[in-house]
């Protein structure tokens, strides 16, 4: 085994450190060219989204479902947080899973939703049943990535849709 005494000790760490630093900024920079300027948010700027045009309870019940989902999303980070494993699964199940999924067709059919909707809704919803299915591993390492596809899921769908209510 290398023995270092504590001059060299500071000194690699210092190398390591300098490593860490140009790495992290290299990175910076791919993501923000240049520097002050800001990122572009696509819900801004050249907003491409396909506006759902929904009646106006329609659209407030949209909007009750999606604050609901937020809230299931940081109930079941809760349960993992706390190692409760069945809980977390169970919210996971009923509510962002298939049943889920079955109640919200019924209300969408009555609505102008459009094909694509449905097919990002049903990806979210067959995320939202693996993420169910992994959980009782208790392995975070299984369950986060999982999770980042439910995540990634919700946001797929934000990118393409926005609900245009009250007309
Ligand atoms: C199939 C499409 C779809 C999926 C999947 C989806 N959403 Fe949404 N969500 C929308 C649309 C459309 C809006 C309205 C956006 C707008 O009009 O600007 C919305 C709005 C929201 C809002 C804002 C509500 C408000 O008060 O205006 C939140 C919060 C939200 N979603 C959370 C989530 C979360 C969390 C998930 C995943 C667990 C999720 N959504 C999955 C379509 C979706």
């Amino acid at each position: 085994m290398l023995l270092l005494n504590r001059g060299e000790q500071v000194l690699l760490g210092r190398v390591a450190l300098g490593i860490l630093v140009v790495v992290l900024s290299a990175g910076c920079t791919e993501v923000e060219p240049r520097h002050g300027e800001q990122r572009s948010n696509p819900y801004l700027t050249s907003d491409t989204r396909h506006p759902i045009p929904l009646s106006s309870p329609a659209g407030q019940e949209h909007r009750a479902v999606m604050l609901q989902h937020l809230e299931t999303i940081q109930a079941i980070v809760n349960a993992l947080v706390e190692e409760d494993y069945e809980l977390a699964k169970g919210l996971t199940e009923s509510h962002l899973g298939f049943f889920m999924h079955r109640q919200a067709m019924a209300q969408q059919q009555s609505e102008n939703f459009p094909p694509a909707y449905y097919d990002l809704a049903m990806a979210h919803h067959a995320a939202a049943e693996e993420l169910a299915r992994i959980i009782p591993t208790k392995d975070l390492k299984q369950i986060l990535p999982q999770f980042n596809n439910v995540l990634k899921a919700c946001v797929a769908c934000h990118l393409e849709f926005k609900v245009k209510s009250g007309s």
